[in-house]
């Protein structure tokens, strides 16, 4: 299977024509991905037993936990962390005494497991997915996928041969708004759509505090693990993934190319991942998506225009906008009597200059705006009690991770680096 070929609808047409007779459309089965995606994201009466351990139940994992517990059937039976402190917390979470390890190969070993989920750092991803996965057990691993692309398509091929279900954490997949944005956009709302541009910027130092004294530095390392290179791909990584998932969906391919630059401009204290960075992707046919993260002003905050030949549309974490713009006649400006004033091409005198255009924008309504971790992660469950493939599959994760992984890539070879097609 081809990965830049998939990401139809969030269900690839591949996946769904799998068991299917060979002559089935395109068309049919993107409708039929539609179908089966409609099924996942809606609540489900099933609530039959399901026994999931979590494996680093840290900021995330907990967000994670607070979700699985509003799944009917779903029971918290085990964790494992190498830092303790995260238990205490966990059983807050869960209003019980979940059974604690410290080493996550004993969470393995139990028999009273029936998924797992990861949530560390990035850089240790593979290493906790694929024995999970080769343990028997369904896992629901965060995004970005992996770190390398060879880690990333071991999980897919772990993933494969387990014959588990295996759902990466691209919740946006889910969210309710912007699946009925993309439907309209793929149905040419606002024309072909050649350039997605997302900013994920913040104000603040994206530390977090290390609350006991730490002379090694240990401490340090493994809570602000996103500034260190050994586990982490930077804000890249941990912002970008989520909207290069989007570009992907969009553009129904992985990127073919990736360039980037960034800098420590502002947080001086010691960090190795830039505080702001920027990242052209390539996709076929000469489309791209450009994303940019800064983390000293946060006016643009988390958002992504879809620019199209007959409009543009805007979304963010709560909403989406359309604005629709009329095609532009170009004429020859004239100094007002009739005589044309240079030959017409942007770089021309035009007295009107070059303004934004400022029509009026169309928020989408949509009935039931939930939270995409909350669907996500019931849709993980329904995944698993049906044995169905999740919208947010390998192929998906793999998508997001090459683009994650080649950007990094090309910052650190300050050169554009080409993404290569890779089999699953
Ligand atoms: N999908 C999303 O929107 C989203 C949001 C936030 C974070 N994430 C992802 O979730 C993952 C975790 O992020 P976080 O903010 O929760 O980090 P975190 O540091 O808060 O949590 C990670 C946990 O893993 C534990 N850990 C580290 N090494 C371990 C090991 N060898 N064995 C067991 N546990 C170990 C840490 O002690 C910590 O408790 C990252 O991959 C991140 O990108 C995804």
């Amino acid at each position: 299977m081809i990965a830049r070929r998939l990401f139809l609808q969030g269900l690839s047409a591949t996946a769904i024509t799998a068991g299917l007779a060979p002559e089935i459309s395109a068309q049919e089965a993107a409708s039929q991905a539609e179908t089966e995606a409609a099924r996942q994201i809606a609540p489900s009466a099933d609530s039959s037993p399901l026994r999931v351990g979590i494996i680093g139940p840290g900021s995330r994992g907990k967000e994670l936990v607070r979700n699985l517990l509003r799944v009917p059937g779903v029971r918290i039976v085990a964790a494992a962390d190498v830092y303790p402190p995260r238990f205490d917390q966990l059983n807050q979470v869960c209003g019980y005494t979940v059974p604690s390890h410290t080493d996550y190969r004993a969470l393995l070993d139990r028999k009273d497991l029936d998924a797992i989920v990861v949530a560390t750092p990035l850089g240790l991803h593979a290493s906790h997915v694929i024995p999970a996965l080769q343990s028997g057990r369904h896992v629901y691993g965060e995004k970005t996928m992996a770190y390398t692309v060879d880690q990333a398509r071991d999980i897919a091929a772990a993933a494969k041969v387990s014959n588990r279900i295996y759902q990466v954490g691209h919740q946006y997949r889910y969210s309710p708004w912007i699946r009925a944005a993309i439907a309209r956009v793929k149905a040419g709302e606002i024309g072909n759509v050649t350039h997605i541009l997302g900013y994920w910027n913040r104000n603040n130092d994206w530390r977090r505090p290390v609350p006991t004294a730490d002379p090694s530095g240990h401490l340090e390392r493994l809570i602000n693990w996103r500034l260190y290179h050994e586990w982490s791909l930077g804000l890249i990584a941990e912002l970008g993934s989520h909207h290069m998932d989007i570009a992907n969906w969009i553009f129904g391919s992985a990127p073919t190319t990736a360039l980037a630059s960034g800098s420590i401009c502002c947080y001086h204290d010691g960090r190795e991942t830039d505080d702001n960075v920027q990242v052209v992707l390539s996709y076929p046919a000469g489309r791209r998506f450009i994303f940019t993260s800064m983390t000293d002003n946060a006016k643009q905050g988390d958002q992504l225009w879809l620019y199209g030949t007959k409009g543009s549309l805007n979304v963010t974490l709560e909403d989406a906008t359309f604005f629709y713009e009329p095609r532009q006649i170009v004429k020859a400006p004239t100094n007002g009597k009739g005589e044309e004033k240079g030959v017409t091409t942007s770089a021309s005198y035009r007295p009107e200059g070059e303004m934004p255009y400022r029509g009026p924008g169309k928020p989408l309504t949509i009935a039931n705006p939930e939270d995409a971790t909350t669907i996500a992660i019931r849709a993980f469950v329904h995944c698993v009690r049906t044995n169905t493939q999740p919208i947010a599959n390998a192929d998906v994760g793999l998508g997001s991770a090459l683009g994650v992984i080649h950007a990094n890539q090309a910052l650190r070879e300050k050169k554009e680096v080409a993404i290569p097609l890779i089999s699953t």
